[in-house]
């Protein structure tokens, strides 16, 4: 019986998804939520976090892929793991904190069972006497951690997939590499650091949004247009009053929000790449010419070269989109990870990190637009987070069937399995078509 309900099913998502609209029951469905998590969230590579996030053994953090809860660990081997956060006896979670150090292993808080960082069972309190001719031995794997089916890292991002098979990372991330490659190549020292600890905000809407919302280069200039607004009204103030009209940059990240018009945007392109991923070409006007950033300058010449050099600073790349949970503004070192939590509750990760070998002031600039744009500190954050809420609410209605991605559809650039957005037409929907075309490949079984 179990057979041909699955496939129904199956049927069903495939239904619900047209190559320009979506049924709006794929945001608010608690059935097509769990599916998405077994067969999406739970299959595919996920960033899990950073190795210089866990620098000693035993260091430890806590997360999620899909509904896992997942312990990221370095062993005293100096290897990193990803081990589920459940204890092989009772169940409880072996790590009930965000992060932490768990010493040379980890002892489990109800029973004292201990484990190496790897998962395998270390020892079990009087083992000989209380569980002799049971189950329970040394190289029963029941009786150690489970660990995640594969763990890969690139350039120190470490991705694990709970599936045994699938395509490798690389294979899974395609050309959407450039986003690690990128941010580490700005690095003199060719790799970046994590800032520990990150922002951590619920949102009340379903994951989607939030994806769906990183490459629509059409919102910004409207949601966030109160914003750039009166950044740039300070900016041109202190332009007046500055002795060379220099404004510190922070003052441009906010003020691009209204002075990069949807004209502007649409001379942008978005790449969108099999198993949902994109690229958001185009860059706001950062390379400026102040001397914190020629003294950088300077130092990334003597490191590369001068024409290595152009080519690392001139890749234009605004934001890259890993789907289905990962948001990277490569060129300020941004980074978002999204991890669902229930059909109208999406916990997102906010981090940013440190080029290595970079002055003080170039990580000041990260910094900077880490808190004035990504943080849920800033109205931007604010401004994006309202309309998740209120399209979670509407979509929660009876007020219509779909949700339309029909911006300049028809006229993306085919090029075998790589959709680019057609000329000046930057804001295109050509980026959710090509998210729902990979949810519909994974639900239906076809995916990787
Ligand atoms: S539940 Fe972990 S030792 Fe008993
Ligand atoms: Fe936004």
């Amino acid at each position: 019986m179990a057979m041909p309900q699955l496939k129904e099913r199956t049927m069903d998502y495939v239904k619900m998804v047209e190559p320009d609209r979506v049924r709006r029951q794929v945001y608010t469905d608690e059935a097509i939520f769990a599916a998405e998590m077994a067969r999406i969230h739970e299959q595919v590579w996920i960033y899990v976090g950073h190795e210089s996030q866990v620098p000693r053994s035993g260091d430890y953090y806590t997360t999620r892929i899909g509904r896992q809860p997942m312990i990221l660990v370095r062993g005293s081997d100096g290897k990193v793991n990803v081990l589920y956060n459940r204890c092989p006896h009772r169940g409880t979670m072996i790590c009930g904190d965000m992060k932490g150090n768990t010493g040379d292993q980890f002892r489990c808080s109800y029973h004292a069972w201990t484990f190496h960082h790897d998962g395998s069972l270390k020892s079990i309190p009087m083992m000989e006497s209380g569980y002799r001719d049971t189950r329970v031995a040394r190289d029963n794997p029941d009786c150690s951690v489970k660990r995640a089916a594969r763990v890969q890292s690139y350039r120190g991002f470490v991705f694990a997939s709970l599936a045994g098979d699938g395509p490798t990372l690389k294979e899974f991330l395609g050309p959407a590499i450039v986003a690690f490659d990128d941010m580490c190549d700005r690095a003199p020292d060719g790799e970046v650091e994590i800032v520990p600890n990150c922002f951590r905000v619920i949102q009340r809407s379903n994951w989607k949004l939030f994806m769906e919302n990183q490459l629509d280069a059409l919102h910004p200039s409207v949601t966030h247009q109160s914003t750039g607004r009166a950044a740039h009204e300070v900016e041109k103030r202190l332009a007046k009053q500055a002795k060379k009209g220099e404004v510190p940059l922070s003052y441009h990240m906010l003020s691009a929000f209204a002075t990069v018009t949807i004209d502007k945007w649409d001379g942008f392109q978005t790449i969108n790449y099999p198993f949902g991923h994109s690229v958001l070409t185009g860059y706001m006007g950062l390379r400026p010419q102040d001397p914190d950033t020629r003294a950088y300058d300077k130092i990334m010449i003597k490191r590369y070269g001068k024409k290595r050099f152009e080519e690392i600073v001139g890749v234009n790349i605004h934001h890259v989109l890993v789907y289905p949970g990962l948001s990277v503004q490569s060129p300020l070192q941004q980074l978002r990870a999204v991890r669902p939590i229930g059909v109208d509750r999406t916990l997102t990760e906010i981090w940013h990190f440190r080029l290595k070998g970079a002055p003080e002031a170039i990580y000041r600039r990260s910094l900077a637009y880490y808190n004035l744009v990504n943080s849920p500190a800033t109205m931007i954050n604010a401004d994006d987070l309202e309309n998740f809420w209120k399209c979670h609410q509407g979509l929660s209605s009876d007020g219509g069937d779909w949700v339309s991605f029909h911006r300049h559809y028809g006229r993306d650039i085919v090029k075998g399995e790589v959709v680019e957005s057609g000329p000046n037409m930057g804001t295109s929907e050509a980026p959710m078509r090509n998210q729902m075309k990979a949810w519909v490949q994974y639900m239906g079984g076809s995916g990787g």
